[in-house]
């Protein structure tokens, strides 16, 4: 991550009264000039995540602990931004022709002229600042894209990755709320894409996977000898996620102990490995996330409230599938369109009661449900259009909400047996016993209406004309008797 900075300037010559002069010179020109005497210094100032990268670099190439070249190496490897100006001798135009090559911004020749110098400065000054002005469009163009990648048209999702954007660029703990499958992740991937870490790692960890200790060196990092079986130090995902973002996912169950240290971390950005005493800092931005009701584990105390304030600073909730219909149609289309360009894969579009029977699920698992199920429907949709008969809704199904003007279990129960009966009864009487349009109404294929059909040893006038193996022969009108 290279945070947006001022004129920043890095003076590098070991002789004394060369260098106080042309920091002073440039100091009065452009502020901000730091001056160093040796290269290893140098190197090592480049190199330290606490001092903000520098706009502009000049360097000796003949320096003490190490030359101008490893400074150079140090400094585009820490910011490819920073404009480096490599200090030559006079006429040495292949020493200047290899410090363009080694990726220098410019070359100043000694003896040095001052105007010249500054003039040299001030070019590589205003190139950073164009850098910086495609940075940031380009930044724009990527959270752009991100949030393109999330789907759907509602008000409640727009305004969770609108709220997401503007976060972005900030420090600020988010919190993302949602039941499992509503898109927290997506959210919090896009908070980092769109933020100026976009660069920097994006790490996830799932808080409910591993038993406290586990869990604590894998946030933290230990030292040798922590724990049983901690042979080696490993540095845990805060220190790993320095400079971009960590995804702390499945908050809500954490133990009391980890969330005393998470608390810690939030507040000074100091953490302790396991078993370690020096105090590690991290500039990890945290994105915490859960489908666990938080408020809730708080009033209960099982979660601190002190922390539960400091992750809730933003709060981004995604509302279950079930509660936005619109977008449950923009995704079974986006969806059809990413699984269908596979051969053998016929459907390009939904038929109508196929949606209907998309909106009337309770989708437990929300939008990863719902890919799966289109997956499955693509799979098996032999024509042009998914129909409702293509579309498995897997187990949870049963949680849905009653379709409207169906009765309910009566308090004594019922027997279901009866009840099917009378349903595929009253489906063959609105469908003028047409075998294939009850079947539609029912949702079942025309080959098990059939075989219920027959097992109820329901029969029809109409039905003789068929083939004998449609239903069996019986008395003229509908018959709920054996024939
Ligand atoms: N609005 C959306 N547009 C496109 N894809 C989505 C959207 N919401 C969710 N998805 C997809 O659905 C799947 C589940 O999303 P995600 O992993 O972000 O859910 P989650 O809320 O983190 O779930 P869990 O609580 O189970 O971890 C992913 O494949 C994701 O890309
Ligand atoms: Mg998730």
């Amino acid at each position: 991550m290279s945070p947006p900075m001022a004129a920043r300037i890095l003076v590098v010559e070991d002789n004394d009264s060369l260098r106080r002069g042309m920091a002073l010179a440039l100091r009065e020109r452009f502020g901000d000039v730091d001056e160093v005497a040796r290269g290893d210094a140098a190197v090592a100032r480049l190199c330290d995540a606490e001092i903000e990268p520098y706009a502009v670099v000049l360097t000796d190439l003949r320096l003490p602990g190490a030359d101008g070249v490893a400074v150079l190496r140090a400094a585009r490897a820490r910011d490819e931004r920073t404009s480096v100006l490599l200090m030559t001798a006079f006429g040495s135009v292949e020493t200047a022709v290899d410090a363009m090559r080694s990726g220098a911004f410019d070359f100043v020749e000694k003896p040095l002229d001052l105007d010249q110098l500054e003039l040299r400065v001030s070019r590589a000054l205003d190139h950073r600042a164009l850098l910086d002005e495609v940075n940031v469009l380009r930044a724009e163009r990527e959270a752009r894209r991100a949030e393109e990648e999330i789907v759907g048209s509602s008000r409640v999702l727009r305004d969770a990755t609108h709220l997401a954007r503007r976060v972005a660029p900030t420090r600020s703990t988010v919190l993302v709320t949602g039941e499992t499958g509503t898109g927290k992740e997506l959210v919090a991937s896009l908070i980092h894409r769109a933020s100026p870490r976009r660069e920097g790692p994006f790490v996830k960890v799932n808080c409910a996977a591993l038993p406290e200790t586990l869990l604590e060196s894998e946030l933290f990092g230990h030292e040798r000898g922590a724990f049983t079986g901690a042979d080696r130090r490993r540095a845990g995902r805060f220190e790993e996620a320095s400079g971009g973002t960590l995804l702390l996912d499945e908050i809500g169950d954490l133990s009391a102990a980890t969330q005393a240290k998470l608390l810690r971390v939030l507040q000074d950005q100091e953490f302790h490995r396991l078993g370690g005493t020096s105090t590690l800092r991290t500039d990890a931005r945290i994105v915490a996330a859960t489908n666990a009701d938080l408020e809730q584990k708080r009033a209960a105390g099982l979660f601190r409230e002190d922390l539960y304030f400091r992750l809730n600073v933003i709060h981004i909730h995604l509302p279950p599938l079930r509660e936005r219909p619109d977008d449950l149609v923009d995704l079974a289309h986006h969806f059809l369109r990413e699984l269908r360009d596979a051969p053998g894969r016929a459907a390009s579009g939904f038929t109508e009661r196929a949606l209907e029977r998309l909106r009337g699920h309770a989708w437990p698992g929300n939008v990863r449900e719902l890919r799966n199920t289109v997956e499955r429907a693509v799979l098996l949709a032999p024509g042009a259009r998914i129909r409702h008969t293509d579309i498995v809704l897997s187990g949870p199904a049963a949680r849905a909400p009653r379709p409207e003007g169906l009765p309910g279990l009566p308090p004594d129960g019922c027997s279901l047996a009866d009840v099917e009966r009378h349903l595929v009864l009253e489906a063959l009487r609105r469908a003028d016993f047409v075998q294939k349009d009850a079947s539609e109404l029912l949702g079942v294929s025309r080959r098990k209406l059939n075989y219920m059909i027959r097992r109820m040893g329901i029969t029809h006038r109409s039905w003789r004309r068929n083939r004998s193996g449609e239903a069996g022969d019986g008395p003229a009108e509908v018959s709920g008797e054996t024939p």
